[in-house]
């Protein structure tokens, strides 16, 4: 099938179609965008204007600049166990998104599957479906915290099946996958031959003393898994487009081969901020002031919705909260569109995530603390109203 054609099978996210409903309607507060609502840290921007001043305007390798690369390998080593070798196993890219349909290029064959959790971010299928595979949903229970079992992996697996991908912590629903979770889906992805994406960009947004690992830091696993991660959430860059991937030599290198017909290189100085910032304490110490504040945010949402009488895990990590709106005898769908008229709250249907979020609502808490005190309020007054709980 020509990538015409796949493109027509790929649809306009069904967050964006929300946020053009709410568009218009004033006093709407957004709980539905997956942003950090923080500044990038005023450093790292200094950084970036250093970069210009020093003449950084021009292109760069394509695999991105040394620099930086180097100090993301050091990263890896130190947060992550993860040991690589910069010069061919990272690869700097346009933001994270860009890793999935670049890195399912690399190896995938037509109509070859992938195992996606289900509720997923929502690139993971169109990256599939653009690369010429088949996405397979392979359902996450609430009755589990939404993490992904090796169970349900197994209900999914075929001999078509070449890859899975795991989301940890998770958009949209906030879980984050154990040490022997990871263990399990690691000796499942080597029974079956499959190559893992881990999409880490989370991982520095967990609570309750939980920690976030890197299923490629598994003995044996390095081989078989492309890391994805990114600057826009760790240090609050998502305008800057930067992240990257490690992954074998032979991905790496293919990978670069797409990037240098495709964007040829993320921006030079953009790359020059990300390396001096990775190395600087400030920029560590801005995430732990957000993590606390995401922290404070999440328990504040959490109270409130089991209290309004919607029932709500609390979740371990990044800043999404999945409450189960079932209940209220609405879909997902009409509850989000219910409450962006009535209540002016945008949050976004389970069901955009995929089929095992219908039923559920993603709330996004990267927004001001009274904002969501506000948000609660107004969601709780029209649930109260239409005796709805
Ligand atoms: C789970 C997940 N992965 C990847 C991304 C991509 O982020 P970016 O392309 O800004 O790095 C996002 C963005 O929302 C996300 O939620």
């Amino acid at each position: 099938m020509a990538l015409s054609d796949r493109l027509e099978l790929v649809s306009v996210s069904g967050i964006r179609k929300l946020f053009d409903l709410a568009q218009g309607i004033e006093g709407v507060i957004s709980l539905g965008i997956g942003e950090p609502d923080f500044d990038t840290p005023e450093h790292i921007k200094e950084y970036a204007k250093e970069a210009l001043d020093k003449g950084l305007t021009h292109y760069g390798p394509n695999a991105g600049i040394r620099e930086l690369r180097e100090a993301i390998a050091e990263k890896l080593k130190k947060d992550n166990g993860i040991e690589v070798d910069p010069k061919s196993q990272i690869m700097i890219t346009v933001g994270g998104n860009p890793g999935f349909l670049m890195g399912f290029a690399t190896f995938l064959k037509d109509d070859e599957e992938v195992l996606i959790p289900s509720p997923a971010f929502v690139s993971y299928a169109p990256s599939v479906i653009l690369a010429g595979g088949k996405p397979v949903e392979v359902p996450t229970h609430e009755e589990n915290e939404f993490r992904l079992s090796v169970d349900d992996l197994e209900k999914h697996v075929t001999e078509k099946t070449c890859a899975l991908i795991i989301n940890s912590p998770n958009n949209p629903t906030g879980a984050v996958l154990t040490k022997k979770d990871l263990e399990e889906i690691a000796d499942f992805a080597i029974e079956h031959d499959l190559i893992v994406f881990s999409d880490e960009v989370y991982e520095y947004y967990v609570y309750d003393g939980v920690k976030s690992h890197s299923i490629a830091s598994l003995n044996g696993m390095f081989d078989r898994v492309i890391t994805i991660n990114s600057f826009s959430k760790t240090f609050a860059m998502t305008g800057w487009r930067l992240g990257f991937v490690a992954a074998p030599e032979w991905v790496i290198e293919r990978m670069t081969r797409f990037q240098m017909y495709d964007s040829t290189c993320p921006a030079t100085f953009t790359q020059y901020a990300a390396a001096k910032a990775l190395k600087d304490e400030r920029s560590w110490k801005a995430v732990e002031e957000m993590r606390k504040e995401y922290d404070r945010r999440r328990s504040l949402v959490w109270k409130r919705l089991n209290e309004m009488g919607l029932p709500t895990i609390k979740p371990k990590g990044a800043f999404y909260i999945f409450p189960r709106v079932k209940d209220t005898g609405l879909t997902s769908k009409e509850f989000s569109e219910l409450m962006i008229r009535e209540a002016k709250v945008v949050m976004v249907p389970g069901s955009a995530f995929g089929k095992a979020g219908e039923g559920y609502i993603r709330i996004s808490y990267a927004t001001a603390y009274e904002k969501l005190e506000e948000a609660m309020d107004r969601i709780e007054k029209i649930l109260k109203n239409k005796k709805l709980v």
